[in-house]
C-alpha cells in the first residue's frame, strides 16, 4: 500500500469501528480523498426504519460535501467477512456525483486491499451530472 492509501485505510477503519450498525451487525468505513489532500470518512448508519440506513460511502460524501468539498480523487472502502465488499449499487451512483470515471477506489478487508477498481468499470455506461448539462 502506498502511504496515501494507507492513510486512507486508516480513516476508514477508524470510521467503520464507529459504525452503527444493530441491525445487520455489518459495519462498513469509507474514506475519500479530495483533489486537495483532504480525507473524509464515515460509516453505515442504520436506522429501525431500515430503509432509511445510510451507507458508510453516503456518509463520507456527506462529510465531505458538508465541508465545502466536491472532487472525489480516491475512495476506499473497508468491511469483515471473506467475501469481497465492493460498494452498493446506490453508492456507486453517488460517487459518481462528484468523481471521475478514472477515479480509483480500492475494496479492502481488515487485511488491507482486496481489489482495486476504477469507478467506470463499477458504474459502466453511466448517466451523471453533464447529461444534465452540470
Ligand atoms: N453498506 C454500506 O455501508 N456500504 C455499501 O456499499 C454496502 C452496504 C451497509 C448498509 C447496511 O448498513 C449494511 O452495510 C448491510 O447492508
Amino acid at each position: 500500500m502506498t502511504p496515501e492509501q494507507q492513510a486512507l485505510f486508516d480513516a476508514a477503519v477508524a470510521a467503520q469501528a464507529k459504525s452503527y450498525s444493530p441491525y445487520s451487525k455489518f459495519k462498513v468505513g469509507a474514506a475519500i480523498r479530495t483533489t486537495n489532500g483532504t480525507i473524509y470518512a464515515g460509516c453505515n448508519i442504520e436506522n429501525a426504519a431500515y430503509p432509511q440506513g445510510t451507507c458508510a460511502e453516503a456518509s463520507a460524501i456527506a462529510m465531505m460535501v458538508s465541508a465545502g468539498e466536491r472532487e472525489i480523487a480516491e475512495v476506499l472502502t473497508v468491511c469483515d467477512g471473506d467475501l469481497l465488499g465492493t460498494c452498493c449499487g446506490g453508492c456507486r451512483q453517488k460517487l459518481r456525483e462528484f468523481a471521475p470515471l478514472s477515479t480509483l477506489i480500492h475494496a479492502c478487508g481488515p487485511e488491507g486491499v482486496r481489489r482495486t477498481f476504477t469507478l467506470d468499470e463499477l458504474l459502466p455506461f453511466s448517466f451523471g451530472p453533464e447529461h444534465l448539462g452540470v
